[in-house]
């Protein structure tokens, strides 16, 4: 399937024409809700970097992203980041690992740049359809993502955001879309079946309190903080 290009994605999100603020209300709720344990409430910092907010703004955070948006501040491959290190008290990096080429230079350029006591936040997908931003490479489990984190992160919380009814919606959209040749077809489906099952979306509020939800989990986070000292 060729997917809209990205920068098309993200225009027409901020886009002020008719059709696309008519879309835009007829848009069914998202097939998702987020697990209320995700934010613990750990205090944003002076200086905070978002990785990948191409498509969004992110008062209070420094947002970096490969493509240039007018959300963007600075324009820079996260494998690379162009600062100096220990200068971040926070690091946002949501739904951004599983489109680059190297997540483990990701994860070590934000050790590098967050300052030690300094938390970040990593979000990744587990089942979830392809989505090429701009491109799509893995999924990863939280045992896969912890794999990546050198020792001078520790893990501070972890769990799945978004659940096993999540991934059930998502899935049955995408699966049903997929069926059908024509655009209008699609987007008719995308409207009917979205508004009709995204009450579905709260069975994850009982997932959420169960050990298993990650056998169908769709992202997991974590978040971690750098070490003050090196880790023995
Ligand atoms: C799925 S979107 C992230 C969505 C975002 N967290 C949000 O909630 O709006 C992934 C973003 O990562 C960006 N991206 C992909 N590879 C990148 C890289 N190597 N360096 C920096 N940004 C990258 C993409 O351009 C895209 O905007």
């Amino acid at each position: 399937m060729i997917e809209t290009p990205l920068r098309e994605v993200y225009a027409r999100r901020r886009s002020s024409h008719w059709r696309d603020r008519l879309r835009r209300l007829l848009e069914p709720p998202a097939p998702l809700i987020h697990n209320p344990q995700e934010d613990p409430g750990f205090p944003v910092g002076a200086r905070n970097l978002y990785l990948g907010g191409a498509g969004s703004l992110t008062p209070g955070y420094l947002n970096v992203d490969l493509l240039a948006t007018p959300e963007v501040d600075v324009v820079a491959n996260a494998e690379a980041l162009p600062f100096r290190p220990a200068v971040f008290d926070r690091v946002e990096c949501d739904a951004v690992l599983e489109h680059v080429r190297h997540p483990d230079r990701v994860i070590r350029e934000i050790t590098r740049v967050l300052r030690p006591g300094g938390y970040a936040h990593l979000v990744t997908p587990f089942c979830h359809p392809f989505h090429a931003y701009p491109d799509d490479y893995r999924r990863f489990t939280p045992q896969g993502l912890k794999l990546l984190l050198p020792p001078e992160l520790e893990v501070i919380h972890e769990g799945w955001r978004t659940g096993p009814a999540a991934t059930m919606l998502v899935f049955t959209l995408e699966f049903v879309k997929q069926l059908l040749p024509w655009r209008l077809w699609r987007i008719a489906a995308h409207g009917v079946l979205g508004w009709t099952l995204w009450p579905l979306r709260y069975l994850d509020l009982l997932f959420f309190r169960r050990n298993d939800a990650g056998r169908l989990g769709n992202h997991c986070f974590l978040w971690v903080r750098k070490r003050e000292r090196p880790h023995s």
